[in-house]
Formats: C-alpha cells, structure tokens, sequence
C-alpha cells in the first residue's frame, strides 16, 4: 500500500500535500548570495527554537519583533518560497529539512551561511511520532511501534535521520556551516546563542544576548503566540491533539521506549553511526 502523500525525490521522502518536486527542482539552481544564512535540521530537532533564538538575534533581544517568527525564517522548501527564491530581498533567512544535495548548490562553494541543529534520534522519534498525531498533513501512526518501524526505514517526512545527519556531517567541509546540537542549547542556552551570533558576524552586547535567552526559553516560547505557532491554521494542525511545545526536555525516550525497542534502535544506532565522529546526549 503507498504511504500517505509520501514520494522519493531523488533519494529523499517529501509529501506532495506540502512539496512541489518541481519547485524542488529549481530551487537547487537557485543563485546565493554571501549574506544568505539557513538554519537547517532533520525535523523535531528544534527548528523552531532557532527559528526563535535567530529572530531576537537579528532583532539585537529585543522581543517586540511584529512578525512570526516562522515568517522571519520561512520554510525554503515549501512551494511558494521556493519558487519566490530569486526575488526574496536580502539578507534572505530561511529554515529547512532538506538533505545537503537539495539545498541550492552555490551553498557548496562556501557562499552563504548554515546552521545544522541535531538531537539524539531517540528524542526525534518520540517528538515526531507526537507531532504525527496532531499533524493533519502526516499520517497518524497506528501506534507507536508502528511509527519506529517507519522512522528507522526513513519512510517519513525528511527521510532517513541518519541519511540526513550523515549526508550533511560528511559534506561539512563543503559548506559555511555552523554545527549545534539542541542538548548544548538545553544545557547551556547562552553560550550557545553567543557562538550562533559569532558565527552570524552580529555584534550583541551581554545585556541583548542576556534578552535573547530570556525570550527563548520553553516556558517563554510556549505562550509567545509569534514563536509557538498556535496561528497554524487547524486544516494542517489539530492543536486540541498536541502541541508544537510539547515537553522541551532531553531523555523523553526513556518514558516511551519499551526495552526491546529501546535494543533495537541501539543495535541499528551501532550499525549506522559507528564510523560517524558525532556524538550524542541521550539522557
Ligand atoms: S519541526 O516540526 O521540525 O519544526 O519541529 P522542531 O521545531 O524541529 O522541534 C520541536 C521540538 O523542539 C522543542 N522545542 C524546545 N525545546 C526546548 N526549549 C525550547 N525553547 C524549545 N522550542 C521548541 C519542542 O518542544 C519539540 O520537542 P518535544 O520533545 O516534542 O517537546
């Protein structure tokens, strides 16, 4: 039986309901330019976060920004920007899921900026199998051993995890790429928010970085209407069944996972990530 919207664009799992392979298509010609910057992540990694964190960095901490954040750094893979790339006015900010080889290619000679947010693929699952039962545009999982079956297949929405994080981890040296992990940001917001503004070239004093933290944190986020995105129309998100902020925490696999499965992901973990330098906070 086919997966629910799910398709192969050149080795990687988009849905036709949200992505245009066409679009897609252009998109890798697209021309960069060197104040270009994205922030990207396999999903459930804390794209939204960054959305955040980015947004009060370029606003120097100060949370009275008018727009969405998700408006500040919109998604580049959905058709309508994709397909607006070209004329987007510079500094032109952009998230995405996309694997390296789907982003435009000008990025590869170093052009433009990346910041790549990972999290332990244990708290991905947890937090992507949550998200596809509120998500009206995925398809809810009949329970969750069912959605492990498909996450370690990379039979979901971005593909493989470990496709992704091994594509764009073994391509770094390609790309002007800044590499985060969302513990780092849990453990320590505020050193990782100086080093994301190093590497942005923008000038915070303490008090302003000091802002950015404060308006970042989960409890802030989670009632900031601007960054949480409750203003997602019900036709794709059904906020009575979840939310966006959901716990916020590192080790949420540990409530979820039963032994065998917890096994399981460990065996194939070992298997697809053993000549891989990355290294993981689980708990
Ligand atoms: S998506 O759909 O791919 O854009 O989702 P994404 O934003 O990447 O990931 C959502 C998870 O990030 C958590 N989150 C945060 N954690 C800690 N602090 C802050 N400020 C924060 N903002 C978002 C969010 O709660 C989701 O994780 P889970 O584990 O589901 O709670």
């Amino acid at each position: 039986m086919p997966d629910f919207h799910l398709i192969d664009h050149k080795g990687y799992k988009i849905i036709t309901n949200i992505h245009s392979p066409e679009e897609l298509e252009k998109l890798e010609e697209g021309e960069v330019y060197d104040d270009d910057l994205f922030i990207v992540t396999y999903p459930k990694s804390g794209t939204i976060w960054m959305q955040q964190i980015m947004t009060l960095i370029d606003a120097k901490g100060n949370a009275t920004q008018s727009k969405l954040t998700s408006d500040h750094f919109p998604w580049v893979e959905l058709p309508e920007f994709a397909k607006n790339f070209a004329s987007r006015p510079s500094p032109r900010l952009y998230c995405s899921h996309l694997p390296w080889y789907l982003l435009p290619k000008g990025l590869r000679q170093k052009k433009g900026k990346i910041i790549y947010v990972s999290r332990n693929p244990k708290d991905v699952l947890v937090s992507y199998y949550h998200f596809h039962i509120f998500a009206n545009m995925l398809e809810t999982p009949k329970d969750f051993e069912d959605f492990l079956d498909k996450f370690i297949e990379g039979r979901v929405n971005g593909g493989s995890w470990f496709d992704h994080i091994r594509g764009w981890y073994s391509h770094k040296d390609e790309f002007n790429i800044l590499f985060l992990t969302y513990e780092e940001l849990i453990k320590d917001l505020k050193t990782a928010i100086v080093k994301i503004t190093r590497f942005w070239g923008k000038d915070l004093d303490d008090q302003q970085v000091n802002n950015v933290v404060y308006h970042s944190t989960f409890r802030n986020m989670k009632t900031n209407p601007k960054a949480n995105y409750e203003s997602i129309p019900s036709s794709m998100l059904d906020q009575e069944k979840g939310s966006f902020m959901r716990k916020g925490v590192i080790g949420d696999w540990k409530n979820v996972l039963t032994v065998a499965q917890n096994e399981r992901f460990d065996q194939l973990f070992k298997e697809k990530m053993s000549d891989c330098p990355l290294k993981f906070v689980w708990n």
